[in-house]
Formats: C-alpha cells, structure tokens, sequence
C-alpha cells in the first residue's frame, strides 16, 4: 500500500516528523511532497535537518503568492506527481493552501485524502485557514481529529463516518522530542527562566491592518517594562512591520529569526508566558505547562479556553490579561495519550482493509 503525504509550511513539517516515522514504520511505502509553500532555510529546511525528517521526493517549487496562485499552481503542479505515483491514500495536514490543494487534487482522482487534524472550526469563517479547513474535510474520507472537540464540531456537520479520535499529533512530537529541547537561545540572549515572555504574531488579520499591528505592538512596549519579549518574526510580520513604518515599536524587544522546533520548545519551556496566534504554539505553551494570551477572536483549540489555561485577547486587552493573575491549573489528557500518530498509521491501514 502506497501513501503521498503533502506538506509545505512549517507546522506541517513538524508533524511530519512523527506522523510519517509511524507509517513507514507500519511498513506503507511513502512518497513525500514539499508543495514549496515555505521556502526560507529557517522557515523549511533547518526542521528536516534538526528533526531528521525523510528527505522530500518531490519539491513543486510554488513559492509565495496571493491565495489563488499558491492553491492554483501546488494543484496543477501536484496532479502530475499524483498520477504518476497512484498512491492509494493522499495524507494532508492542517489548514494551509498545501492541504485544501492536497484534497482536492486527490478527491477528484478519486484517491482516498486522509485529513491530520480534521474537525476544527473557528470564526472568522471567512479566514484563509478556515476556508481550507471546511473544505478539506468535506471530501476527506479519513478524519483524524485531535480533539473531542473537534469530533463534535464533525458531528454537526454530518460526519461520523471515517472519524477517528487520535489525539494530537503534536503532543506525540513533543514528548518525543523533550530530551532534546535547545536552551541555548534563552543563554545567548542572557534571559533568566520565568523572566520573559514568548511572542509569535503571523495571522493575516493581525499583521496585515496597520492599527491593529500597532495597537499589538504598543501592548509589547507596555509589558517589556515588567517582562523581556523575545519575538521570533516570522518574514511577513517583518515585511508588513517594515511597510507600515512600525519598526520604532521593535526597538526594546528580543526580535530574532524564526526558530527551529527544537530552540523554539527550549524557549518556551524557560518561559513565563506567551503571546501569540500560532494554532501550534497555543497547544506547545500547555504541553510545556504555561500559559498563553492568544491573540484572536475566536481558537479551534477552545478546550484550553474553556479550562482556564489559555486567554482570548483583543490587541488592546493583551497586557491586561497577560497580568491577570489566574490559578493555572493544567488539565492533562485534553489532547490523547501521545500515540496519535500511530492511531493515524493503523487506522490509515484498516481503511484500506475495509474499501
Ligand atoms: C501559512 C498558513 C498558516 C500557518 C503558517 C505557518 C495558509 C493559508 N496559511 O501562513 O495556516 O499557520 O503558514 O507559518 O497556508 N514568506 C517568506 N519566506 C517563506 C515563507 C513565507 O518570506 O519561506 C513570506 C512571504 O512574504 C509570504 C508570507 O511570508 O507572502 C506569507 O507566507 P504564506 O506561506 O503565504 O502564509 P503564512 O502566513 O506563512
């Protein structure tokens, strides 16, 4: 049996790094598709190196783009690598342009789509992310869901068939990856532990209206007064932050590169809390034990809202709710056992049985 598993941002790669070891190990032959989506050393390469992820087969090249050119071109150049290799399963992660072009290319070859982390929703629906979401799982025919929540939101919509609660793939790579945390970040910046917080802000509607990239940026300079802010800028947020004619609100910040999983989970763990709307970086702060102010109006990963562990902000209330003294008390388990990906390799393996 023959899997194709499509990634082409960052946080696709790193569930690659477990998803794609179990089923290799579950003995499928696996092709792997780089659609090309991420591009930058330290926004691709440096997690297939640090991660020892397979080798992409095939890299399509697409690049950056508006949201019918990257979907339009990943499809087009996608479907030829699709009938070449007839794989017999079509695996896609997530919420980017890669997934929802993975799905429909292989749906309509009328090959089976697997979907890693199927079920999630959030406003605003009319967000790039959501719109993948929505539609890749309408023509999945394998849901993996990371949550109960997720099952649920499933549910509603009509879809039992082909759902499988796995867990959170994610919570599979960071146990696994735990002993090899990189602190060495936190030493260089001479940052104490507790002593600073972690800010990731990339979301189009965050980075992409000048007053609320401002207002984001002015709630940082408030809180660096109390607490250092170490910014890992991703390349749009530094582009937009360049265009607006922002850059005086970066001056008493830690901004740095992007960090690979490996320094970015170090620095997390040594820190007091994040700020950010990173889906990954939300469940990553609770693995780590702390606390996160997430920057949106709405999260798919509601379970840790709704527990008390993580904060919905609006820009101007960030600093406010990121002093908000509230017991943090972890709940353990809202994101399965750590064996996500090999529920995802077995059942990937019994539905081929079945059909
Ligand atoms: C994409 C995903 C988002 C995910 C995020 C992780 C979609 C719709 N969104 O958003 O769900 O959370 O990846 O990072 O697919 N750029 C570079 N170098 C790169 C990559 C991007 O400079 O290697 C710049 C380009 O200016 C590009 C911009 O960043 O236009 C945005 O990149 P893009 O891949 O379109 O979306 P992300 O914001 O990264």
């Amino acid at each position: 049996m023959k899997i194709a598993t499509i990634v082409g941002a960052r946080p696709q790669f790193i569930k690659e790094a477990v998803v794609g070891e179990e089923l290799r190990k579950a003995g499928f032959e696996h092709v792997l598709i780089h659609t090309g989506q991420h591009y930058d050393y330290n926004m691709s390469e440096v997690f297939f190196n640090s991660l020892e992820i397979k080798e992409p087969d095939y890299n399509l090249g697409v690049g950056s783009g508006s949201h019918a050119v990257q979907t339009g071109l990943t499809m087009m150049r996608l479907e030829e690598v699709v009938i070449k290799e007839e794989p017999d399963v079509v695996l896609v992660y997530g919420d980017t342009n890669a997934t929802v072009a993975g799905a429909l290319v292989s749906a309509k070859l009328k090959i089976r789509v697997a979907h890693v982390e199927a079920g999630m929703r959030q406003e605003p629906r009319d967000m790039p992310e959501e719109i993948n979401r929505v539609l890749t799982d309408r023509i999945s025919s394998i849901l993996f869901c990371p949550s109960q929540t997720a099952v649920k939101n499933l549910k509603k919509e009509g879809m039992e068939k082909g759902v499988w609660f796995t867990g959170d793939v994610m919570y599979d790579l960071f146990l696994k990856m735990e002993k090899n945390f990189d602190y060495s970040v936190a030493e260089q910046l001479d940052l104490e532990e507790d002593g600073y917080v972690v800010v990731t802000i990339h979301r189009d509607f965050n980075t992409d209206n000048r007053d609320r990239l401002e207002k984001i940026l002015r709630q940082l300079n408030i809180i660096v007064k109390d607490k250092r802010i170490v910014f890992p800028i991703h390349p749009r947020t530094r582009r937009r932050i360049k265009e607006f004619g922002l850059e005086n609100h970066l001056e008493n910040l830690d901004i740095i590169d992007p960090l690979d999983y490996l320094s970015m989970m170090g620095l997390v763990k040594h820190s007091w809390k994040l700020i950010t709307d990173s889906g990954g970086l939300q469940k990553e702060s609770y693995f780590a034990g702390k606390q996160a102010v997430v920057v949106m109006p709405d999260t798919g990963w509601i379970e840790l809202v709704d527990a008390g562990i993580n904060l919905l902000a609006s820009p101007s209330e960030i600093s406010t709710l990121l002093f908000y003294d509230s017991p943090l008390v972890i709940e353990t388990g809202l994101y399965g056992e750590g064996n996500a990906s090999k529920i995802c390799a077995r059942a990937i393996a019994e539905d081929f049985e079945g059909n």
